[in-house]
């Protein structure tokens, strides 16, 4: 069967990015990246890209009128990539509901938190003030509601005494690596 095309999604660093360049490489990994789309231009994120021969594209938020108008851009550039799956990977802009449904089923995100706790901009932050002794991560299809649609892997991460925003979030994303491109390897898209 001919691999998944995916389209990865980013707004920074791109460490989930490189963690699917990286299963991407082994022959065998089901899936192959088509694009790479940042709505913020020179992220970290496009480099690995680039280093990875992948096709990049900034499609810059501040240029549109309104979401309706930046989400059009962005349906044009998945739909001409032959975007299978989309992946959002610390892609910090939200979706109009006209997106969403257009893609539905075919769209994941990774989330910092064992959702549904802890949704929005600051899952490690708000785990932390909250005083649970466990968090982690979650793949999750994107629907309408933010972070809230049907869970498709989640893996824990304790919190330690003396954690940090930044410490625990290292420590989630180390385990985002693994579970996000298992769930690309591993997802049946119709
Ligand atoms: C990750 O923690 C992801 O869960 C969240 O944003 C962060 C992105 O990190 N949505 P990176 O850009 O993949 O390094």
């Amino acid at each position: 069967m001919a691999p998944l095309k995916v389209s990865v999604l980013i707004s920074g660093r791109g460490s989930n990015l490189q963690a699917l360049i990286d299963a991407c490489a082994t022959p065998s990994f089901p899936a192959r990246i088509v694009k790479v789309i940042s709505n913020r231009p020179a992220v970290e994120g496009l480099a690995r890209a680039e280093n990875a021969r992948i096709p990049t594209q900034v499609i810059d938020h501040r240029e549109d009128k309104d979401r309706t108008a930046f989400d059009s851009r962005l349906h044009e550039a998945l739909l001409e990539a032959g975007t299978e799956l989309v992946c959002l990977a610390g892609f910090m802009r939200l979706l109009t509901a006209g997106l969403v449904d257009a893609w539905r089923d075919r769209m994941i995100n990774i989330h910092p938190s064992l959702l549904p706790a802890f949704p929005g901009a600051h899952g490690p932050a708000l785990a932390i003030a909250a005083g649970v002794r466990v968090s982690g991560c979650t793949v999750h299809l994107v629907t309408s509601e933010v972070d809230a649609g049907p869970i498709l892997a989640q893996a824990e991460v304790p919190i330690l005494p003396g954690d940090t925003v930044e410490t625990l979030h290292a420590r989630i994303r180390e385990v985002e690596h693994r579970i996000l491109p298992e769930v690309v390897g591993e997802l049946i898209v119709a």
